[in-house]
């Protein structure tokens, strides 16, 4: 009997909705095509699109509409956000430094090196075995009055939540700017402004049912933040460039849905993980449910399976019609364990062993069902494989 492909990886990206696409739709053919910028009619509309999107993202996020900044995506609003807050220090005459989080996605880190290559300098604090980030780090950190803090609210790999409400308020105690990357938490938490106390928040869309290539920035005081592209006024001045009205249009509708089912579908995908962490450690005893212990996201699944090498087993997986993802990146043959384990204080071993489930609203109880039938046969021939080549 053949299955249906199972989808496991919706932290990498989620399918388009048919709603959000019945949004967007309009906005890509002859009757709403026209630049926003434009004063004719056909402007007006794509204005109209753009600024009920803007409406659209800051209520979903209890922001207001002129704090909303669309980017090409979460990549471009996270390094708006530690770049353009640093460049604006220095322009004030204080220090371009920005203090990032060593879980933190790679968008952030690099950011952060690029502020270091501005002349500037950049901090890395670092996690507990969990992920969560030390807050005495975090206070010496702030003695240095650093442009920036940036830390991830909902990691990628691992599901963490980071105690974020407890970030900022140290942050503003301190005068300090904080900007977290809400990619991964947005729709799976209740997800604000106020609950952070974040002066800077990233939203990505084609993590939410949107397209790839959209995202925003809310920024709650324009003048914090300098522009890191240059061009025309477009979006205050801080990212411009003619809008992308489809995708902004679809963000907006995305958001609003997401905002408005997170509470049902965590309840839902937090039940299917649990299931899926069980049932894979009956069939598996030895697996190591990466920061189990921790607060976490209801959508991420991180599993560590001792002499099992993530490669062979998400090929294997692939092969069975299982999309999973790997918690290393493979680069030229090489595979280098992942930097959030790595920070995490995951032996490399096991680090290079570690696969990442991550449900979404398309996931199914038959999904999890396949995975569980699928995953003990998989990691035994990968074991033995592994043992063969000497590589166990
Ligand atoms: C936490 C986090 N931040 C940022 C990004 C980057 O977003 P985008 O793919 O929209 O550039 C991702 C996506 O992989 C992510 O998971």
């Amino acid at each position: 009997m053949t299955h249906p492909p199972v989808y496991l990886d919706h932290a990498a990206t989620t399918p388009v909705r048919a709603e959000v696409l019945e949004a967007m739709l309009p906005f890509l053919g002859p009757a709403a095509f026209g630049n926003p910028s434009s004063a004719h009619r056909f402007g007006r509309t794509a204005r109209a699109g753009i600024e009920e999107a803007r409406r659209q993202v800051a209520t979903a996020l209890g922001a207001e509409p002129s704090q909303v900044i669309f980017t090409s995506g979460g990549t471009e609003a996270d390094n708006l956000a530690v770049v353009g807050a640093s460049l604006a220090a220095g322009a004030e005459g204080r220090p371009m430094h920005a203090a990032v989080c060593a879980t933190d996605h790679k968008a952030v880190l690099a950011a952060a090196h690029a502020v270091a290559r501005l002349g500037g300098s950049e901090t890395v604090l670092p996690v507990d075995s969990h992920g969560i980030l030390d807050l005495a780090a975090l206070d010496a950190a702030l003695a240095a009055r650093p442009a920036i803090v940036s830390v991830m609210w909902v990691n990628n790999e691992v599901g963490t939540v980071q105690p974020v409400g407890e970030i900022g308020r140290r942050c503003r105690a301190a005068g300090t700017m904080f900007h977290t990357d809400a990619v991964q938490a947005f729709g799976q938490l209740p997800v604000t402004m106020e609950d952070t106390g974040a002066t800077l928040l990233t939203i990505s869309g084609h993590k939410i049912g949107a397209p790839k290539g959209i995202g925003a920035l809310v920024v709650q005081s324009r003048a914090a933040v300098e522009a890191i592209i240059h061009g025309g006024g477009q979006q205050f001045g801080l990212r411009p460039g003619t809008e992308n009205v489809p995708g902004s249009v679809a963000l907006g509708k995305a958001a609003e849905l997401a905002a408005a089912e997170q509470a049902a579908k965590a309840t839902r995908l937090g039940k299917l993980r649990d299931e899926l962490a069980a049932r894979i450690r009956i069939a598996i005893p030895d697996i190591v449910w990466i920061a189990e212990g921790a607060p976490r996201a209801p959508h991420v699944l991180s599993l560590g399976i001792p002499g099992a090498d993530a490669e062979a087993l998400l090929m294997h997986l692939d092969l069975q019609g299982v999309a999973a993802s790997g918690g290393s990146a493979c680069t030229t043959g090489a595979a280098e364990p992942s930097h959030v384990l790595t920070a995490m204080g995951v032996p490399r071993e096991l680090a290079l062993c570690t696969i990442r489930f991550s449900m979404g609203r398309e996931t199914t109880q038959a999904d999890i069902d396949r995975a569980v039938a699928v995953l003990p046969t998989v990691v035994a021939k990968v074991r033995t494989l592994g043992g063969l080549l000497g590589r166990a």
